[in-house]
Protein backbone atom coordinates (compact mmCIF):
# COMPACT_ATOMS: atom_id res chain seq x y z
CA UNK A 1 0.00 0.00 0.00
CA UNK A 2 1.60 3.51 -0.91
CA UNK A 3 -0.01 6.39 1.11
CA UNK A 4 0.01 9.87 -1.30
CA UNK A 5 -0.19 12.89 0.49
CA UNK A 6 -2.61 15.19 -1.19
CA UNK A 7 -2.67 19.23 -0.74
CA UNK A 8 -5.61 21.29 -2.25
CA UNK A 9 -5.40 24.57 -3.03
CA UNK A 10 -9.13 26.32 -2.70
CA UNK A 11 -11.25 25.38 -0.27
CA UNK A 12 -14.50 26.89 -2.14
CA UNK A 13 -17.67 24.41 -4.09
CA UNK A 14 -15.26 22.33 -5.79
CA UNK A 15 -12.51 21.58 -2.50
CA UNK A 16 -15.55 20.52 -1.03
CA UNK A 17 -15.94 17.88 -3.35
CA UNK A 18 -12.79 16.89 -4.66
CA UNK A 19 -11.54 16.23 -0.97
CA UNK A 20 -14.98 14.53 -0.18
CA UNK A 21 -13.90 11.98 -2.98
CA UNK A 22 -10.01 11.60 -1.97
CA UNK A 23 -11.96 10.79 1.21
CA UNK A 24 -14.40 7.93 0.20
CA UNK A 25 -12.80 6.59 -3.13
CA UNK A 26 -11.27 3.97 -1.08
CA UNK A 27 -14.30 2.78 0.65
CA UNK A 28 -15.99 2.19 -2.94
CA UNK A 29 -13.05 0.78 -4.86
CA UNK A 30 -10.16 -1.08 -4.53
CA UNK A 31 -6.88 0.78 -5.10
CA UNK A 32 -3.45 0.17 -3.32
CA UNK A 33 -3.18 3.85 -2.98
CA UNK A 34 -3.89 5.63 0.23
CA UNK A 35 -4.55 9.67 -0.03
CA UNK A 36 -4.14 11.23 2.84
CA UNK A 37 -5.63 14.66 3.39
CA UNK A 38 -2.34 16.62 4.21
CA UNK A 39 -3.12 20.35 3.58
CA UNK A 40 -5.87 22.67 2.25
CA UNK A 41 -4.99 26.38 1.32
CA UNK A 42 -6.89 29.00 1.15
CA UNK A 43 -6.31 32.44 0.83
CA UNK A 44 -9.16 33.14 3.17
CA UNK A 45 -8.36 32.55 6.36
CA UNK A 46 -11.82 31.56 7.47
CA UNK A 47 -11.36 28.66 5.62
CA UNK A 48 -9.58 26.99 7.97
CA UNK A 49 -12.61 25.32 10.01
CA UNK A 50 -14.17 23.90 6.44
CA UNK A 51 -10.25 22.23 5.88
CA UNK A 52 -10.69 20.53 9.08
CA UNK A 53 -14.06 19.29 9.07
CA UNK A 54 -13.19 18.00 5.50
CA UNK A 55 -10.57 16.36 7.38
CA UNK A 56 -6.81 17.96 6.21
CA UNK A 57 -4.47 17.21 8.80
CA UNK A 58 -3.42 21.06 7.64
CA UNK A 59 -4.92 24.53 6.71
CA UNK A 60 -2.63 27.71 5.33
CA UNK A 61 -3.12 30.54 3.95
CA UNK A 62 0.36 30.10 1.48
CA UNK A 63 0.43 28.71 -1.03
CA UNK A 64 3.78 27.64 -0.32
CA UNK A 65 3.39 25.26 1.84
CA UNK A 66 1.86 22.82 -1.13
CA UNK A 67 5.67 22.81 -2.17
CA UNK A 68 6.91 20.72 -0.02
CA UNK A 69 8.78 17.67 -0.01
CA UNK A 70 6.09 15.64 2.01
CA UNK A 71 3.55 16.62 -0.51
CA UNK A 72 2.96 14.23 -3.55
CA UNK A 73 -0.04 15.54 -5.27
CA UNK A 74 -1.73 18.61 -5.67
CA UNK A 75 -5.42 19.34 -6.89
CA UNK A 76 -5.79 23.20 -8.03
CA UNK A 77 -9.18 24.36 -7.34
CA UNK A 78 -9.04 28.16 -7.48
CA UNK A 79 -10.59 30.68 -9.55
CA UNK A 80 -9.45 30.36 -13.04
CA UNK A 81 -6.66 32.99 -13.18
CA UNK A 82 -4.26 30.90 -10.51
CA UNK A 83 -4.68 27.65 -12.60
CA UNK A 84 -1.78 27.87 -15.28
CA UNK A 85 0.85 29.81 -12.60
CA UNK A 86 -0.13 27.08 -10.53
CA UNK A 87 0.22 23.84 -12.89
CA UNK A 88 3.71 25.61 -13.92
CA UNK A 89 4.46 26.02 -10.16
CA UNK A 90 3.24 22.02 -9.27
CA UNK A 91 5.34 20.65 -12.20
CA UNK A 92 8.73 23.05 -11.79
CA UNK A 93 8.41 20.85 -7.88
CA UNK A 94 8.14 17.40 -9.36
CA UNK A 95 4.30 17.21 -8.41
CA UNK A 96 1.53 14.67 -9.46
CA UNK A 97 -1.37 17.43 -10.75
CA UNK A 98 -4.74 17.63 -10.64
CA UNK A 99 -6.18 20.41 -11.56
CA UNK A 100 -9.70 22.14 -12.51
CA UNK A 101 -11.41 23.04 -15.64
CA UNK A 102 -10.55 25.18 -17.27
CA UNK A 103 -6.56 24.68 -17.07
CA UNK A 104 -5.92 28.42 -18.37
CA UNK A 105 -7.72 31.91 -19.02
CA UNK A 106 -6.12 31.38 -22.56
CA UNK A 107 -4.96 29.08 -25.21
CA UNK A 108 -1.20 30.76 -24.88
CA UNK A 109 -0.93 30.52 -21.17
CA UNK A 110 -1.91 26.76 -21.35
CA UNK A 111 0.11 25.89 -23.91
CA UNK A 112 2.98 27.64 -21.53
CA UNK A 113 2.20 25.97 -18.68
CA UNK A 114 2.04 22.08 -20.49
CA UNK A 115 5.71 23.37 -21.49
CA UNK A 116 6.91 22.99 -18.23
CA UNK A 117 4.28 19.91 -17.30
CA UNK A 118 6.33 18.19 -19.94
CA UNK A 119 9.87 19.25 -19.20
CA UNK A 120 9.38 18.20 -15.87
CA UNK A 121 7.69 14.70 -16.91
CA UNK A 122 5.14 14.57 -14.03
CA UNK A 123 1.65 12.78 -14.34
CA UNK A 124 -1.18 15.69 -14.99
CA UNK A 125 -4.93 15.30 -15.09
CA UNK A 126 -7.75 17.57 -15.80
CA UNK A 127 -11.63 17.43 -14.17
CA UNK A 128 -13.74 17.14 -16.89
CA UNK A 129 -15.83 14.86 -14.82
CA UNK A 130 -18.76 14.57 -17.34
CA UNK A 131 -16.57 12.05 -18.65
CA UNK A 132 -17.06 10.10 -15.39
CA UNK A 133 -20.69 9.77 -15.39
CA UNK A 134 -21.71 6.20 -15.68
CA UNK A 135 -24.51 7.42 -18.21
CA UNK A 136 -21.89 8.96 -20.80
CA UNK A 137 -19.25 6.13 -20.28
CA UNK A 138 -21.66 3.34 -21.68
CA UNK A 139 -23.01 6.09 -24.59
CA UNK A 140 -19.02 6.57 -25.34
CA UNK A 141 -18.97 2.46 -25.51
CA UNK A 142 -22.07 2.92 -27.49
CA UNK A 143 -20.97 5.18 -30.39
CA UNK A 144 -17.56 3.35 -30.02
CA UNK A 145 -19.07 -0.05 -31.11
CA UNK A 146 -20.93 1.33 -34.12
CA UNK A 147 -24.40 1.17 -32.50
CA UNK A 148 -25.62 4.26 -33.51
CA UNK A 149 -23.52 4.26 -36.94
CA UNK A 150 -22.28 7.22 -38.86
CA UNK A 151 -22.80 9.95 -35.83
CA UNK A 152 -24.38 13.01 -37.96
CA UNK A 153 -25.63 15.49 -35.43
CA UNK A 154 -24.49 16.71 -31.68
CA UNK A 155 -26.94 19.19 -29.84
CA UNK A 156 -25.90 19.89 -26.51
CA UNK A 157 -27.91 22.30 -23.96
CA UNK A 158 -26.02 23.60 -21.18
CA UNK A 159 -28.65 25.56 -19.42
CA UNK A 160 -28.41 27.23 -15.98
CA UNK A 161 -30.05 29.80 -14.48
CA UNK A 162 -27.73 30.80 -11.32
CA UNK A 163 -27.20 34.73 -12.79
CA UNK A 164 -30.19 35.21 -14.01
CA UNK A 165 -31.60 37.48 -11.28
CA UNK A 166 -30.26 40.90 -12.35
CA UNK A 167 -29.54 41.39 -8.53
CA UNK A 168 -27.12 38.85 -7.88
CA UNK A 169 -23.63 40.06 -7.27
CA UNK A 170 -20.95 39.60 -9.17
CA UNK A 171 -17.68 37.48 -8.19
CA UNK A 172 -14.46 35.71 -9.21
CA UNK A 173 -16.80 34.18 -12.16
CA UNK A 174 -17.87 37.28 -13.74
CA UNK A 175 -14.68 39.05 -14.13
CA UNK A 176 -12.65 38.41 -17.12
CA UNK A 177 -9.46 39.50 -15.38
CA UNK A 178 -10.28 36.39 -12.66
CA UNK A 179 -12.81 34.16 -14.79
CA UNK A 180 -10.98 34.47 -18.53
CA UNK A 181 -15.05 34.37 -19.92
CA UNK A 182 -18.31 33.89 -18.76
CA UNK A 183 -20.49 30.80 -19.72
CA UNK A 184 -18.06 29.65 -22.19
CA UNK A 185 -14.92 29.37 -19.62
CA UNK A 186 -17.32 27.95 -17.17
CA UNK A 187 -19.47 25.67 -18.79
CA UNK A 188 -19.30 25.16 -22.97
CA UNK A 189 -15.48 23.93 -21.83
CA UNK A 190 -16.70 21.21 -20.02
CA UNK A 191 -18.58 19.95 -23.58
CA UNK A 192 -15.95 21.15 -25.68
CA UNK A 193 -14.26 18.02 -23.69
CA UNK A 194 -17.14 15.52 -23.68
CA UNK A 195 -17.01 16.40 -27.59
CA UNK A 196 -13.89 16.09 -28.58
CA UNK A 197 -13.84 12.46 -26.83
CA UNK A 198 -17.17 11.12 -27.40
CA UNK A 199 -17.29 12.71 -31.44
CA UNK A 200 -13.44 13.32 -32.31
CA UNK A 201 -11.91 16.54 -32.59
CA UNK A 202 -13.48 20.01 -33.50
CA UNK A 203 -12.47 21.24 -36.93
CA UNK A 204 -14.24 24.76 -36.99
CA UNK A 205 -16.45 26.97 -35.11
CA UNK A 206 -18.94 29.58 -35.53
CA UNK A 207 -20.27 30.97 -32.69
CA UNK A 208 -22.15 33.93 -30.35
CA UNK A 209 -21.87 35.24 -26.99
CA UNK A 210 -24.04 37.98 -24.94
CA UNK A 211 -23.96 39.97 -22.12
CA UNK A 212 -27.43 40.52 -21.22
CA UNK A 213 -27.09 42.07 -17.74
CA UNK A 214 -24.30 44.68 -17.88
CA UNK A 215 -24.02 46.17 -14.86
CA UNK A 216 -24.18 44.19 -11.25
CA UNK A 217 -23.16 45.10 -8.05
CA UNK A 218 -19.85 44.31 -7.21
CA UNK A 219 -18.89 40.94 -4.66
CA UNK A 220 -19.04 43.18 -1.85
CA UNK A 221 -22.12 44.92 -3.23
CA UNK A 222 -20.47 48.37 -2.57
CA UNK A 223 -19.96 49.47 -5.68
CA UNK A 224 -21.60 48.84 -9.36
CA UNK A 225 -19.26 47.21 -11.57
CA UNK A 226 -19.27 46.67 -15.72
CA UNK A 227 -20.10 43.00 -16.52
CA UNK A 228 -17.22 42.05 -19.17
CA UNK A 229 -18.05 38.18 -19.51
CA UNK A 230 -20.11 36.01 -21.42
CA UNK A 231 -23.80 35.75 -19.85
CA UNK A 232 -24.96 33.14 -22.73
CA UNK A 233 -22.85 31.37 -25.29
CA UNK A 234 -23.68 29.39 -28.41
CA UNK A 235 -21.96 27.81 -31.42
CA UNK A 236 -22.23 25.65 -34.16
CA UNK A 237 -19.29 23.14 -35.08
CA UNK A 238 -18.33 20.75 -37.51
CA UNK A 239 -16.34 17.82 -36.67
CA UNK A 240 -13.44 16.50 -38.62
CA UNK A 241 -15.01 13.00 -39.02
CA UNK A 242 -18.21 15.08 -40.63
CA UNK A 243 -20.48 15.24 -38.00
CA UNK A 244 -22.29 18.87 -37.26
CA UNK A 245 -22.78 19.97 -33.85
CA UNK A 246 -25.07 22.84 -31.70
CA UNK A 247 -24.09 23.82 -28.34
CA UNK A 248 -25.85 26.19 -26.23
CA UNK A 249 -24.80 27.34 -22.99
CA UNK A 250 -26.08 30.20 -20.55
CA UNK A 251 -25.85 31.40 -17.11
CA UNK A 252 -29.23 33.11 -17.34
CA UNK A 253 -31.40 30.22 -18.57
CA UNK A 254 -34.09 31.80 -16.76
CA UNK A 255 -36.00 28.77 -14.78
CA UNK A 256 -33.61 26.19 -14.93
CA UNK A 257 -31.60 26.04 -12.21
CA UNK A 258 -28.97 23.25 -14.36
CA UNK A 259 -30.50 21.41 -17.40
CA UNK A 260 -28.03 19.79 -19.77
CA UNK A 261 -29.34 17.74 -22.68
CA UNK A 262 -27.81 15.75 -25.25
CA UNK A 263 -28.62 14.12 -28.19
CA UNK A 264 -26.49 12.31 -30.44
CA UNK A 265 -28.23 11.20 -34.02
CA UNK A 266 -26.58 8.19 -36.34
CA UNK A 267 -27.00 6.77 -39.65
CA UNK A 268 -28.57 4.05 -37.40
CA UNK A 269 -29.96 4.94 -34.21
CA UNK A 270 -29.80 8.02 -31.81
CA UNK A 271 -28.89 8.48 -27.85
CA UNK A 272 -29.97 11.44 -25.53
CA UNK A 273 -29.33 11.91 -22.09
CA UNK A 274 -30.93 14.20 -20.00
CA UNK A 275 -28.87 15.74 -16.64
CA UNK A 276 -31.96 16.13 -14.54
CA UNK A 277 -32.41 12.27 -15.47
CA UNK A 278 -29.31 11.21 -14.93
CA UNK A 279 -29.08 7.43 -14.74
CA UNK A 280 -31.53 6.69 -18.27
CA UNK A 281 -29.64 6.65 -21.26
CA UNK A 282 -32.96 6.77 -24.26
CA UNK A 283 -31.34 4.88 -26.75
CA UNK A 284 -33.09 4.38 -30.14
CA UNK A 285 -32.00 1.64 -32.68
CA UNK A 286 -33.12 1.23 -36.08
CA UNK A 287 -32.29 -2.19 -36.27
CA UNK A 288 -35.10 -3.11 -33.59
CA UNK A 289 -38.55 -3.77 -34.83
CA UNK A 290 -39.35 -0.77 -36.95
CA UNK A 291 -43.16 -1.29 -36.10
CA UNK A 292 -43.00 -1.15 -32.26
CA UNK A 293 -39.86 1.17 -32.68
CA UNK A 294 -38.84 4.32 -30.56
CA UNK A 295 -36.35 5.72 -27.86
CA UNK A 296 -36.22 2.71 -25.40
CA UNK A 297 -34.98 4.04 -21.38
CA UNK A 298 -32.40 2.45 -20.42
CA UNK A 299 -30.92 2.26 -16.95
CA UNK A 300 -27.23 2.69 -16.46
CA UNK A 301 -27.11 1.13 -12.87
CA UNK A 302 -26.06 -2.10 -13.64
CA UNK A 303 -23.49 -3.55 -11.67
CA UNK A 304 -21.27 -4.50 -14.52
CA UNK A 305 -21.52 -0.94 -16.06
CA UNK A 306 -18.90 1.66 -15.65
CA UNK A 307 -18.15 2.27 -11.78
CA UNK A 308 -20.88 0.49 -10.81
CA UNK A 309 -18.81 -2.70 -9.36
CA UNK A 310 -18.05 -0.61 -6.31
CA UNK A 311 -21.66 0.26 -5.34
CA UNK A 312 -24.40 -1.35 -4.05
CA UNK A 313 -25.11 -4.73 -5.73
CA UNK A 314 -28.44 -4.29 -6.71
CA UNK A 315 -29.28 -2.81 -10.11
CA UNK A 316 -31.48 0.59 -9.70
CA UNK A 317 -29.73 2.28 -7.16
CA UNK A 318 -28.39 5.75 -8.82
CA UNK A 319 -25.96 8.15 -9.21
CA UNK A 320 -25.62 12.18 -9.34
CA UNK A 321 -23.16 14.52 -9.21
CA UNK A 322 -20.88 14.08 -6.22
CA UNK A 323 -20.57 10.81 -8.22
CA UNK A 324 -18.27 12.09 -11.01
CA UNK A 325 -15.90 13.30 -8.71
CA UNK A 326 -15.50 10.17 -6.97
CA UNK A 327 -15.00 8.02 -10.36
CA UNK A 328 -12.45 11.54 -11.53
CA UNK A 329 -10.31 10.62 -8.56
CA UNK A 330 -10.45 6.72 -8.88
CA UNK A 331 -9.16 6.95 -12.15
CA UNK A 332 -6.91 9.25 -11.46
CA UNK A 333 -5.46 7.21 -8.44
CA UNK A 334 -5.85 4.20 -10.65
CA UNK A 335 -3.72 5.68 -13.05
CA UNK A 336 -1.16 6.84 -10.58
CA UNK A 337 -0.91 3.60 -9.18
CA UNK A 338 -0.16 2.17 -12.78
CA UNK A 339 2.48 5.15 -13.34
CA UNK A 340 0.29 5.56 -16.51
CA UNK A 341 -0.51 8.97 -17.80
CA UNK A 342 -4.28 9.75 -15.66
CA UNK A 343 -7.20 10.30 -18.50
CA UNK A 344 -8.45 13.15 -19.30
CA UNK A 345 -4.83 15.26 -18.64
CA UNK A 346 -3.69 18.38 -19.49
CA UNK A 347 -3.25 17.50 -23.30
CA UNK A 348 -7.15 17.29 -23.61
CA UNK A 349 -7.53 20.19 -21.19
CA UNK A 350 -5.21 22.29 -23.91
CA UNK A 351 -6.99 20.64 -26.88
CA UNK A 352 -10.48 22.18 -25.26
CA UNK A 353 -9.11 25.25 -24.55
CA UNK A 354 -7.72 25.96 -28.74
CA UNK A 355 -11.55 25.08 -29.84
CA UNK A 356 -12.55 27.90 -26.80
CA UNK A 357 -10.19 30.24 -27.89
CA UNK A 358 -11.62 29.38 -31.72
CA UNK A 359 -15.06 30.10 -30.07
CA UNK A 360 -14.25 33.38 -28.42
CA UNK A 361 -12.68 35.07 -31.72
CA UNK A 362 -15.64 33.72 -33.81
CA UNK A 363 -17.95 35.36 -31.47
CA UNK A 364 -15.86 38.62 -31.43
CA UNK A 365 -14.84 38.59 -34.80
CA UNK A 366 -18.38 37.41 -36.19
CA UNK A 367 -16.89 34.61 -38.77
CA UNK A 368 -16.58 31.21 -38.99
CA UNK A 369 -13.02 30.14 -37.12
CA UNK A 370 -11.10 26.90 -38.46
CA UNK A 371 -9.28 25.68 -35.06
CA UNK A 372 -5.98 25.40 -36.80
CA UNK A 373 -6.03 28.71 -36.67
CA UNK A 374 -5.36 29.20 -33.02
CA UNK A 375 -1.46 28.93 -32.39
N1 LIG B 1 -15.84 20.40 -12.63
C1 LIG B 1 -16.91 21.03 -12.19
O1 LIG B 1 -18.02 20.52 -12.27
C2 LIG B 1 -16.75 22.39 -11.60
C3 LIG B 1 -17.81 22.99 -10.91
C4 LIG B 1 -17.59 24.23 -10.31
C5 LIG B 1 -16.36 24.86 -10.42
N2 LIG B 1 -15.37 24.26 -11.14
C6 LIG B 1 -14.04 24.91 -11.27
O2 LIG B 1 -13.39 24.82 -10.02
C7 LIG B 1 -12.60 25.99 -9.73
C8 LIG B 1 -13.05 26.57 -8.40
O3 LIG B 1 -14.43 26.88 -8.47
P1 LIG B 1 -15.33 26.93 -7.14
O4 LIG B 1 -16.74 26.87 -7.60
O5 LIG B 1 -14.85 25.95 -6.14
O6 LIG B 1 -14.99 28.41 -6.66
P2 LIG B 1 -15.20 29.03 -5.21
O7 LIG B 1 -15.28 30.50 -5.40
O8 LIG B 1 -16.32 28.33 -4.52
O9 LIG B 1 -13.85 28.66 -4.43
C9 LIG B 1 -12.60 29.18 -4.79
C10 LIG B 1 -11.73 29.18 -3.53
O10 LIG B 1 -10.42 29.60 -3.91
C11 LIG B 1 -9.95 30.47 -2.90
N3 LIG B 1 -8.90 31.35 -3.44
C12 LIG B 1 -9.03 32.47 -4.20
N4 LIG B 1 -7.83 33.00 -4.45
C13 LIG B 1 -6.91 32.21 -3.87
C14 LIG B 1 -5.50 32.23 -3.79
N5 LIG B 1 -4.77 33.20 -4.35
N6 LIG B 1 -4.88 31.24 -3.09
C15 LIG B 1 -5.57 30.27 -2.50
N7 LIG B 1 -6.93 30.19 -2.53
C16 LIG B 1 -7.58 31.14 -3.22
C17 LIG B 1 -11.18 31.25 -2.46
O11 LIG B 1 -10.99 31.84 -1.17
C18 LIG B 1 -12.23 30.15 -2.46
O12 LIG B 1 -12.32 29.50 -1.20
C19 LIG B 1 -12.84 26.90 -10.94
O13 LIG B 1 -11.76 26.77 -11.81
C20 LIG B 1 -14.11 26.39 -11.60
O14 LIG B 1 -14.14 26.60 -13.00
C21 LIG B 1 -15.54 23.05 -11.69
Amino acid sequence: VRVLNIALIGCGAMGKYHSYAFKIVNHFFDLSIIPKLKIMVDSDPSKEKEAFQYGFEKFSTNIKDVFTDNIDVVDILTPNYLHADLIKKAAQNGKIIICEKPMAMTYKEAKDSIIEVKKNNVLHCINFNYRKATPLAIIKNIIDEGEIGKVYTWKVDILLDSLSCKDTPASWRLEKKFSGGGASHDLLIHFIDLANYLIGKIESVASVEKTFIERRKSSDKKNTIIIDTDDYSACLVNFNCGALGIFDSSRIATGDRIQNTLEIRGSEGAIKWDYQKFNFVNLYLQKDNYKLNGFKKVYTTENDHPYMHGYYKFPGHGHHYNSLIVHQIYDFLKAIEKNQMPSPNLYDGLEAQKVLEAVKISAQEKRWVNINEID
